[in-house]
């Protein structure tokens, strides 16, 4: 199923930033290898604390590759859904649901934390300030390859599964242990347009203003 690149380069940022959202269906569309590098280099531009760009990035695009971490996720979740006491044809469903939303996207992006920088404390309290400030700056790298991904006509999934089984994806992809993977985003083209969630108001949001 081939779908037709939407045209979106004449969009401002506040239409950029509005109109970005969560695709979890892409269609078989390949993706160029410049809107990958586009996606990377928006991210690299992000801020970071000291600007010690705390992130790296694993991308992948062959089959058999993604099959691989699809699966070794897979079998990691299924092992935690089975502790929660789901039933197994629940997680059967989960599962495979999950490994076809990783196989089917062209390009499968792991953003990693990457701590080895940062400033170390003699105290606990400061040297997990350090992680959070390094954690927010990979969000803000997410977002700008989001952003950059939605400019150029592609649509992004995210996926937090990595967190809960980084060491899983470490080793199904033979990553260096000092690489923590924080989000899985699937990147192609939208197959079905989806619904976007409701923002709360800017009222609600602001809880003081002086
Ligand atoms: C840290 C983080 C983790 C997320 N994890 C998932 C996920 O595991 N699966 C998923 O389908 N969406 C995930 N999302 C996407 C959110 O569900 C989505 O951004 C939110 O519902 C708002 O919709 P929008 O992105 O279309 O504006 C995640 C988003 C963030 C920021």
């Amino acid at each position: 199923m081939m779908t037709a690149e939407p045209n979106r380069l004449s969009l401002s940022l506040a239409e950029i930033i509005r109109g970005r959202r969560s695709v979890r269906r892409l269609s078989d569309r390949p993706v160029a290898r410049e809107h990958i590098l586009a996606m990377l280099e928006a991210a690299r531009w992000a801020p970071s604390p000291h600007g010690r760009q705390p992130w790296r990035f694993v991308v992948l695009t062959r089959a058999e590759v993604k099959h691989t971490l699809a699966a070794a996720m897979g079998e990691e979740w299924r092992r935690q859904l089975a502790l929660d006491g789901q039933d197994a044809a629940t997680i059967d469903t989960r599962v495979r649901k999950s490994y076809e939303r990783m196989t089917s996207a062209p390009v499968v992006l792991l953003p990693c934390l990457y701590t080895v920088n940062l400033d170390v404390y003699p105290d606990e309290a400061r040297n997990a300030a350090e992680i959070t400030m390094a954690v927010q700056s990979l969000g803000c790298a997410i977002q700008n390859m989001l952003l950059t991904a939605y400019a150029l006509g592609l649509d992004c999934g995210w996926m937090c599964a990595p967190l809960f089984c980084p060491e899983t994806v470490t080793a199904a992809l033979d990553l260096d242990p000092a690489l923590i993977p924080h989000a899985l985003i699937t990147v192609g083209y939208a197959a079905v347009e989806p619904v976007r969630r409701e923002r709360l108001p800017l009222e609600a949001l602001i809880v003081r203003f002086d």
